[in-house]
C-alpha cells in the first residue's frame, strides 16, 4: 500500500509503496478515509521534535475497519472510526486514574505498536507509527483502544479532525482551563487547534475571545469561530493589546497554541493576576521559555500544560460529535482545504505559509 515516509527531517516526504502485516491480538487493520495536515507532524519534519525514522508520519485520521485482529471486541469490519494518537493501555497508573491521554505504556513504546513491534515495513526495514496511528497512508493497523466508532453518516472529514485538533482545542478550554461563563480569554495561534480553543470558549460562554495571529486572514477567519477581537502580533505588541482590550488587567485564561518560547511569553505574560495559562503548542526542543518566577507568585498565575486537550479521547470524541451534530461546534467551515495523498508536500508547503483553517487529506 502507499504511504507517505519521513525517512530525515528536513527532506521532503517519500510517496513509495511499503508493506503493512497483518493486525496482530487486540489490533485492527483500517482504511484510511481522511487524514488532517497537523502542525505536530511538521514538527518531526523539521526536526524540531522527535520520533525515530523512518516513520509514517499523520495522527489524525478518520477510517473504516478492514479486518480485525484476535481478541477484538468493540469494532468489526465495515465499522467507522476516529483514530486516537493516544492508545491507553488500562492498566498503567495514569489509566487507571481516569487520565487516559497520559497512558506510561503507550509512552514507552512511541512509535512502535503496543507489543514493542511495527507492523509497517519496507523489506527488512522497519518503518515506525506516529502515534500508532500513521494515517498519512491507505491502510493502517492500529490499536483497538485506538479505535473510537461513530455512526456511519457521520462526515469523514470531520471525524478526521476530532482525531485531533478539535479535541485538542476544544478539550484545553473545557476540561484543561474550564473557562467559565463571562470570563476573558486571550488564543495566541489561531490554526486549526487555536480555532478550536476559540470555538470552545464561545461554547463556554466566554464574554471576550481574543484571537491573536500574525496572519491577518487567520485573524478574520477565527471571528467566524467566535473570536471577539484581533490582534495581529507582527503589528502591535500582544500582550499590552491583551492588557487593553481587558480594561488594564489581562485576560482570565490565555492559550498558547503555535508552538514557541516567545509565544508562551506572550500567554503568561498577557493573563491576569489569578489567572490561568494554558500551553497547548509544541515548541521546539531546543527552546526554553523565559517565565519570571516572582511573577508566578505575586500574581497567583496557573501555568498548565494541555495534551489533547485533557480528554479521554474514546470517551470526549464522542461528545465533540454529539456537539457538531447539535450545531454547536462549527466543523464544516473548519476544512478549508482538500489534498490527494500524493501532494502531501504541498499540504504541508500551505501550512507553513499560514493559509487559515485546516487541511485534510480526502483522497488516497
Ligand atoms: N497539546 C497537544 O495535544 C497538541 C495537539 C495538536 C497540536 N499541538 C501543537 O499545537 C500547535 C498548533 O498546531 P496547529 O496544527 O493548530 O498549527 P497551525 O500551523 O495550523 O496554526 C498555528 C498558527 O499560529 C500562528 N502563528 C505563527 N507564529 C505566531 C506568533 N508568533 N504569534 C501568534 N501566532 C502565530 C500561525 O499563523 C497559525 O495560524 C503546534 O505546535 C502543534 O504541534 C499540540
Ligand atoms: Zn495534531
Ligand atoms: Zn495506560
Amino acid at each position: 500500500m502507499k504511504a507517505a515516509v519521513l525517512y530525515e527531517p528536513g527532506k521532503a516526504l517519500r510517496l513509495e509503496e511499503v508493506e503493512l502485516d497483518p493486525p496482530k491480538e487486540h489490533e485492527v487493520r483500517v482504511r484510511i478515509a481522511a487524514a488532517g495536515i497537523c502542525r505536530s507532524d511538521l514538527h518531526f519534519m523539521k526536526g524540531e521534535a522527535k520520533i525515530t525514522l523512518p516513520a509514517v508520519l499523520g495522527h489524525e485520521g478518520a477510517a473504516v475497519v478492514e479486518q480485525v485482529g484476535a481478541g477484538v471486541t468493540t469494532v468489526k469490519a465495515g465499522d467507522h472510526v476516529i483514530l486516537s494518537f493516544v492508545p491507553n493501555c488500562g492498566r498503567c497508573y495514569f489509566c487507571t486514574m481516569g487520565r487516559t491521554n497520559l497512558c506510561d505504556t503507550h509512552a514507552a513504546t512511541g512509535a512502535n505498536l503496543f507489543d514493542g513491534t511495527t507492523r509497517l515495513h519496507k523489506n527488512s526495514q522497519r518503518i515506525y507509527h506516529m502515534g500508532k496511528v500513521a494515517c498519512f497512508a491507505q491502510e493502517a493497523v492500529v490499536p483497538e483502544s485506538g479505535c473510537i466508532p461513530i455512526p456511519k453518516d457521520f462526515p469523514m472529514a470531520q471525524a478526521a479532525l476530532i482525531g485531533c485538533c478539535v479535541t485538542t482545542g476544544v478539550g484545553a478550554a473545557m476540561f484543561s482551563a474550564q473557562v467559565q461563563p463571562g470570563s476573558a480569554v486571550a488564543v495566541v495561534g489561531c490554526g486549526g487547534v487555536g480555532l478550536n480553543v476559540i470555538q470552545g470558549a464561545r461554547l463556554l460562554s466566554a464574554s471576550k475571545i481574543i484571537a491573536v495571529d500574525i496572519n491577518d486572514a487567520s485573524l478574520e477567519f477565527a471571528m467566524r469561530f467566535g473570536a471577539t477581537h484581533m490582534v495581529n502580533s507582527k503589528a502591535q505588541d500582544p500582550v499590552a493589546k491583551i492588557r487593553e482590550l481587558t480594561g488594564g488587567l489581562g485576560a482570565d485564561y490565555t492559550f498558547e497554541v503555535f508552538g514557541s518560547a516567545e509565544t508562551v511569553e506572550v500567554a503568561f505574560n498577557s493573563c491576569r493576576k489569578g489567572g490561568t495559562v494554558v500551553v497547548v503548542g509544541l515548541a521546539p526542543l531546543s527552546q526554553r521559555a523565559a517565565i519570571d518566577p516572582v511573577a508566578l507568585v505575586r500574581f497567583e498565575k496557573t501555568l498548565k500544560g494541555s495534551y489533547y486537550g485533557s480528554s479521554r479521547p474514546s470517551l470526549d470524541m464522542l461528545r465533540m460529535v454529539d456537539l457538531y451534530k447539535g450545531g454547536k461546534l462549527n466543523l464544516d467551515d473548519l476544512v478549508t482545504r482538500h489534498y490527494k495523498l500524493d501532494d502531501i508536500n504541498k499540504a504541508y508547503d500551505d501550512l507553513e505559509r499560514g493559509a487559515p483553517g485546516r487541511g485534510v487529506i480526502t483522497s488516497f
